[in-house]
């Protein structure tokens, strides 16, 4: 049985150890920790999966903005990392979690979604894309094909060219 729950329901070192199983104690270095630093998780867009009482997979969700070069900012929520344990991964838990923080986010988001990740997996079964990002930019090396974002909840997609960081 399932439970997904907020994410301030759980302890924070439960939430890092998930993140070092999933993604190596190395992860702080990546592009996508440097586009949020210094911002808090949204809390009404990050969830817990707890299965039998064990925590087995988290997503979190942060408040980032495109910056174009005429100085106008527009407000973007950078979804991931989503993190499932490694011994339950392909169960359906990220499956779960993306669902259901996108059920959230079609009335709670205040921006269009954007992340990175495989289109393999986001793209086939949530709709991510990577058409209206190609003339975005990010503070760190990325693959283009991997930078996604989807419209939700009103909010369309800024395709200008634009940097991707912290509001
Ligand atoms: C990626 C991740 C969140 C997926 O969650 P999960 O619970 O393992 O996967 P689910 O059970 O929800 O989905 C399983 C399906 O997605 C596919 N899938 C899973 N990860 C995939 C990936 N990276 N690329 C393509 N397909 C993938 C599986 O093949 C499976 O498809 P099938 O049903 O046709 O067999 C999880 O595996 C994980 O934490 N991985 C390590 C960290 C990571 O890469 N996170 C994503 C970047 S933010």
């Amino acid at each position: 049985m399932v439970e997904l729950l907020p994410l301030s329901d759980i302890t924070p070192l439960a939430v890092e150890d998930i993140l070092d199983a999933a993604f190596g104690a190395d992860r702080f270095g990546r592009t996508a920790y440097r586009l949020r630093q210094g911002m808090d998780a949204i809390p009404a867009l990050s969830f817990a999966a707890v299965e039998d009482g064990e925590l087995v997979g988290t997503i979190q969700c942060w408040p980032v903005a495109h910056h174009a070069p005429d100085g106008s900012a527009t407000p973007l929520v950078m979804v991931g990392p989503v993190a499932v344990r490694p011994d339950v991964q392909r169960g359906g838990h990220g499956r779960l979690l993306m669902a259901h923080m996108l059920e959230a986010a079609e009335t709670a988001a205040d921006g269009a979604l954007m992340m990175i990740g495989d289109p393999e997996y986001y793209g086939r079964f949530f709709g991510f894309a990577a058409d209206a990002t190609g003339a975005w930019n990010l503070p760190g090396p990325y693959e283009k094909h991997r930078l996604l974002a989807r419209a939700v909840n009103g909010h369309g997609l800024p395709t200008g060219a634009g940097m991707i960081g912290p509001r």
